[in-house]
């Protein structure tokens, strides 16, 4: 005899037997019976059902205790089931996020090391070989060896510029710089970057044009850090635009916020550039942008500087027809 037919009988004599010492009727006690068979296999059904869910619920959190962040329970039948079961769901997924972003972060770590080496690789093997070229006693003739000299300052410098940007970067992205907000009129500050690359728009016969700002009041921001944003956007500008092209700088105030533009008439950025334009290193002519003495990271400071004072970057840029380069700051209400 199994287990549950002897429950079943156990059961009903105890039925009946509550049946008699109740003193209810021969057809009460039968009923009692035959409804107690009736809901035999029914309850064998329910504590299936009951046990189901405990047991997917047990095998979700053994697959998560390996390590396999990507298993569910899913949908499970009972209230406290399907509680315990979302509470683990929930948990899993929340661990999986947080693992995805951390490796994200370790993958953008390893390239960001990767490519400071790569960006130092080459000017430092330009002045090892220079170098060593002169102490070597070669060239012997003067015009040549300051030549040489003036390599090796050149690629000094621009490693100065890689590191003074890396510096720039990281301390931005330490909080270290974290804005020092005073009221700064941004119609100053952009006349002073504009005077200040006016001789390099001249050397290309660039017309560098200043648009008066509208009135608005005074920015809350940190002015050095403003400074560095007109610098690199005009810089660029400047840098990418060919011979005898315009740049222009204007703002325009809008809804709680001032828009500043930085338009130039150059080469033009092809639009599966845009996305990433302003992310560190990325730049769309590698070779040109080293030519131009660019760090290739003029971008990314300017885009941490931006939102770090709750504002956005945005561009618009079509090859040949120069680009659009703007970003936003709140106005004080
Ligand atoms: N005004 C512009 N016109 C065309 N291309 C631009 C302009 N500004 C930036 N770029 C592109 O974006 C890249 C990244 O700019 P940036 O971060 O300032 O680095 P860098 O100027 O040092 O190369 C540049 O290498 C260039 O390809
Ligand atoms: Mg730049």
């Amino acid at each position: 005899m199994t287990t549950t037919v002897k429950l079943f009988l156990a059961l009903a004599g105890a039925v009946l037997a509550g049946a008699a010492a109740a003193s209810l009727p021969a057809w009460g006690a039968a009923a009692a019976v035959l409804l107690l068979a009736a809901s035999f296999p029914a309850a064998r059904g329910l504590s299936r059902s009951l046990g189901q869910p405990l047991h997917d619920i047990r095998e979700a959190a053994e697959k998560i205790a390996a390590g396999d962040f990507s298993a569910r329970v899913g949908p499970v039948p009972g209230d406290e089931h399907r509680q315990l079961a979302a509470a683990l769901d929930k948990m899993a997924a929340r661990i999986q996020d947080d693992l995805s972003r951390l490796e994200r972060v370790e993958k953008m770590r390893k390239d960001f090391v990767a490519n400071v080496s790569h960006e130092l690789r080459t000017p430092l093997a330009a002045v090892k070989a220079y170098a060593e070229t002169l102490v070597s006693g070669e060239p012997q003739d003067v015009k040549t060896r300051q030549e040489f000299c003036r390599e090796i300052e050149g690629n000094a410098d621009r490693m100065t510029r890689l590191v003074d940007d890396l510096l720039t970067l990281s301390s931005l992205e330490s909080g270290a710089r974290s804005p020092t907000k005073e009221p700064v009129s941004l119609m100053r500050v952009a006349g002073e970057v504009v005077a200040a690359l006016k001789p390099l728009a001249q050397r290309k016969r660039i017309v560098l044009r200043l648009d008066p700002f509208p009135d608005m009041p005074g920015v809350p921001a940190d002015r050095g850090q403003l400074k560095q944003v007109f610098t690199n956007l005009i810089d660029n500008a400047v840098k990418y635009t060919p011979e005898a092209g315009v740049v222009r700088v204007h703002a325009a105030v809008g809804k709680g916020e001032v828009r500043v533009t930085v338009e130039d008439s150059g080469c033009g950025i092809p639009a599966e550039h845009l996305p990433r334009i302003f992310e560190r290193f990325y730049r769309v002519d590698k070779a040109r942008s080293r030519e131009q003495g660019g760090t290739g990271l003029g971008l990314a400071i300017v885009k941490h500087i931006v939102e770090a004072h709750a504002g956005s970057v945005a561009i618009q840029s079509e090859p040949g027809q120069g680009s659009t380069f703007s970003f936003t700051l709140p106005l004080p209400s």
